[in-house]
């Protein structure tokens, strides 16, 4: 049966079967080619959409826009601390009034139950640019991109090291099995997803013939990997005092020269960005002075590597939300 997903809010991979993230890989895909080869594709016209952002963000607001620009369609953003939202006006309410304006909501923020409610109440598709617990646009980039360097996504074995537990490790391990990939979580105990998710997660990957496995150690979550993934230690929204144990715990799966070379040789490294690789950045810099260490999730040496494909992935957030925005309008 043809895959239709118009009027479909987009909020976790939970909610998507792997022929309906196929087809929006596949559309991702022709959306590129298009924008590759200048032809326009304006099939949004007298459209509008709303970004809503509760916490700051480059790569995903700079998606949506030039994506609903490309679209043809007209494109509202409100940045964290200038609508209503929370403060004056409930979830509910402001999602009835943004409904009626907009043909299509993203959400940035906190809790996924935010993002829920909103898409309750919105009456238009709602789409998740990230919560404390999910970031599924990051997801059909990131699927894309290891289509693009591998050709396939079935039977890659796919390694995650460090804060496996937050959004991005939450996210990975859910499209990893929905994809038929196997999935590794190289973290310290403390910072597993939860045993619920790792439940549904490892479900999921029976069914697609892929694995879901968590390991402490580090030599045996490298091993012979196709990709090896890292992500901030800190996420939006975490305390300061949150830095010292983390910078503890997850220091020794920090992905080095070291870590990549216990992966295949023709290993990609990953990271949805921003990153601590330097201290060309404030926080970076403050972290430096403060605990002693230049680089954190991964060195610069990796992430300027041959190897690293970071800016394909951060490229192909546009070209995927583009697809998801046009596949639930359209
Ligand atoms: N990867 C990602 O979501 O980046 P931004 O925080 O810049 O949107
Ligand atoms: N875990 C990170 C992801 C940023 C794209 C955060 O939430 O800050």
């Amino acid at each position: 049966m043809a895959v239709n997903i118009r009027g479909r809010h987009f909020l976790t991979l939970l909610d998507y079967s792997p022929e309906e993230i196929r087809y929006l890989l596949d559309l991702a895909k022709q959306f590129k080619n298009m924008k590759r080869n200048g032809v326009p594709h304006r099939y949004l016209e007298n459209k509008n959409i709303v970004l809503l952002f509760e916490k700051t963000s480059t790569r995903t607001r700079c998606s949506f826009e030039v994506a609903g620009r490309d679209l043809g369609m007209g494109v509202t953003y409100l940045d964290p601390g200038s609508s209503q939202m929370g403060k004056k006006e409930s979830i509910a309410d402001t999602a009835r009034v943004l409904g009626r304006m907009y043909d299509g909501i993203e959400y940035r923020g906190y809790d996924q139950k935010i993002v829920e409610e909103l898409a309750a109440y919105a009456g238009v598709p709602v789409w998740n640019g990230l919560t404390d617990q999910f970031h599924p646009t990051q997801m059909l980039a990131d699927l894309l991109t290891l289509e693009e360097k591998f050709g396939r996504l079935k039977g890659l074995h796919f390694t995650y090291m460090g804060d496996a537990r937050n959004n991005m490790g939450n996210s990975l391990m859910i499209a990893c099995a929905k994809m038929g990939i196997h999935f590794t979580a190289c973290a310290p105990k403390e910072l597993f997803p939860a045993a619920e998710l790792v439940e549904k997660a490892r479900k999921i990957a029976e069914e697609n013939g892929c694995t879901v496995r968590l390991t402490e150690d580090v030599d045996e979550g490298a091993r012979d990997a196709d990709a090896i993934y890292t992500d901030i230690w800190v996420s939006m929204g975490e305390p300061d005092e949150v830095w010292e144990t983390r910078i503890r715990l997850l220091k020794k799966y920090q992905v080095n020269a070291e870590v990549m070379k216990k992966a295949k040789s023709t290993a990609i490294f990953m990271h949805c960005l921003p990153s601590f690789h330097d201290t060309r950045t404030t926080i970076g810099a403050q972290i430096a002075e403060k605990f002693g260490i230049t680089e954190m999730e991964v060195t610069d040496e990796v992430f300027e590597s041959r190897q690293s494909v970071v800016f394909d992935e951060a490229e192909n957030r546009m070209h995927t939300i583009k697809a998801v925005i046009y596949a639930t309008l359209c």
